[in-house]
């Protein structure tokens, strides 16, 4: 089937990871970048016995739900792919993929799955952008094709799948306030004054990352990554940024020479300012180091923290576990709600940050534990704290550790509330611990527009 092209294929629905499906000689065709509605020739690039993927190489129809991509980076870039797609649409696409998820994984009885709470932000949402140096700027068709010479240093996006090819990017509509200063006036000034753009296959540059973090509150964090060790050119480029950008809360540097992008087991130098930033929500401060993990949505973790509490419906005298606490936001927002908040996460790192900011915060009544959930969460750690009343659960995308669900169960604490960004692991979760718990409401957050991400938060209730 490799290679062959079918023709006139009439895209249906939306699967999920933003896929679309249309159906030829009884066979699932999934096809990326199209729209329900589209009519399209598709090349086979790969074929099962029971389905086929493929790529749209010609449109005869388009549907007519389609609108303009805004971003001249759309369809290179792999960001925000859902731009074609308008927003309202967007937003019923990823309530039907929890609908989906449920009713297909879950084969759970489940209530009415509410209306998905939108972003009031669909462009400059985001509160972290990570950028790539490189010395090897990924050239469109076009410019290939017209034999010109082009500047092949790039600061921009990884293409998806292709580690050593750059987009550069003249303007990203995901962050705002002075992220595409910063990063066009640091690539111009890197050009003007010679300095290299890394070689990921040879290892060797001196610019290797750019991260630009901000917060709604107007304070922003930049740090980049050196490749190379050269004193007099990281000098030359932080004091570029700091007389350019002096309003940057944070300006931080860190020299990785290892082969990884990963810096958590490296030095950041402060080279001016303070070394964290503070996110506020609801009169609470909270604290974030270049290490540290931050919903990159401000406004809609806040959306998705009320959804949470509101769940939780706590009256002030119940013991919560927060499991998957990361920076504790979820546990320290509900703090003042409960008796005792008890967080786990394995990042250590976290933990302290989670720890700070219930300091930070005058909040006494949280407890945090660092290690892998699995482990920690054992009848000793049960026998040692409090019983919950109430267990918030978040987990990575893989969902939780069956040995995590089986403890869950044996628990037995009245409530769960599931906050979760993969419906699907969370729908098969969600079967397992129905063996005690009913469904009790489904309400999927939009935290990243323009794309198919979507988080989804459950209640369960123990069944009587
Ligand atoms: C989706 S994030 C939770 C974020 C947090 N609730 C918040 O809103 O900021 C999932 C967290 O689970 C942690 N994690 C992943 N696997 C884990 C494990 N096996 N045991 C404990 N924590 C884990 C990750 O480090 C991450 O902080």
């Amino acid at each position: 089937m490799k290679n062959k092209v079918v023709t006139n294929l009439t895209i249906e629905r939306i699967a999920t990871e933003g896929k679309c499906v249309g159906h030829h000689e009884g066979k699932v065709v999934f096809v990326q970048g199209v729209a329900p509605g589209d009519v399209v020739d598709v090349r086979i690039t790969r074929g099962k016995s029971s389905f086929m993927e493929g790529e749209a190489i010609k449109f005869h129809e388009y549907s007519k739900d389609r609108i303009d991509p805004f971003c001249s980076h759309f369809g290179t870039c792999g960001g925000c792919k859902w731009q074609h797609i308008n927003y309202d649409l967007q937003k019923t696409y990823k309530r039907q993929q929890v609908v989906d998820q449920f009713t297909r994984i879950g084969k759970v009885e489940i209530p009415e799955v509410m209306p998905i709470v939108g972003s009031a932000n669909t462009r400059y949402y985001r509160n972290k952008l990570d950028f790539t140096f490189s010395n090897n700027r990924w050239l469109t068709r076009e410019e290939i094709d017209s034999g010109a010479a082009f500047e092949r240093n790039a600061l921009g996006f990884h293409i998806p799948k292709m580690f050593d090819k750059i987009v550069d990017i003249e303007h990203c509509y995901l962050q705002g306030d002075i992220s595409n200063d910063v990063r066009n006036e640091l690539r111009a000034f890197a050009l003007s004054n010679s300095l290299s753009f890394y070689d990921i296959r040879n290892q060797v540059g001196l610019l290797r990352n750019l991260i630009i973090r901000t917060t709604s509150t107007g304070e922003s964090m930049v740090i980049v990554q050196f490749g190379g060790d050269n004193a007099e050119e990281i000098d030359l480029v932080m004091n570029f940024l700091h007389e350019k950008f002096p309003q940057i809360t944070a300006l931080l540097y860190i020299i990785n020479l290892k082969k990884n992008e990963t810096f958590n087991d490296l030095e950041v130098v402060t080279f001016a300012g303070r070394a964290y930033i503070e996110e506020e929500m609801e009169g609470l401060k909270f604290r974030i180091g270049p290490k540290s993990f931050y919903q990159t949505n401000s406004d809609q973790a806040y959306e998705l923290y009320k959804v949470t509490r509101d769940f939780a419906g706590l009256k002030g005298d119940e013991v919560v576990y927060d499991l998957y606490t990361g920076t504790g936001t979820i546990a320290n927002f509900v703090a003042k709600q409960a008796k005792q908040v008890i967080g786990i996460e394995y990042v250590e790192a976290a933990i302290e940050d989670a720890k700070l900011n219930s300091l930070v915060n005058g909040l006494e009544n949280t407890l945090f534990y660092a290690g892998d959930m699995k482990d920690m969460l054992n009848d000793d750690f049960i026998a040692a704290h409090a019983k919950p009343d109430v267990i918030i659960t978040d987990p990575p995308r893989a969902g939780m550790h069956d040995d995590v669900v089986n403890m869950l169960l044996k628990l037995a604490a009245p409530k769960i509330v599931y906050v979760s960004c993969n419906p699907a692991t969370q729908a098969r979760d969600v079967a397992l611990l129905s063996e005690k718990y009913s469904v009790d409401k489904i309400q999927p957050v939009d935290m990243f527009p323009q794309t198919y991400h979507v988080e989804n938060v459950v209640l369960l209730t123990l069944k009587s």
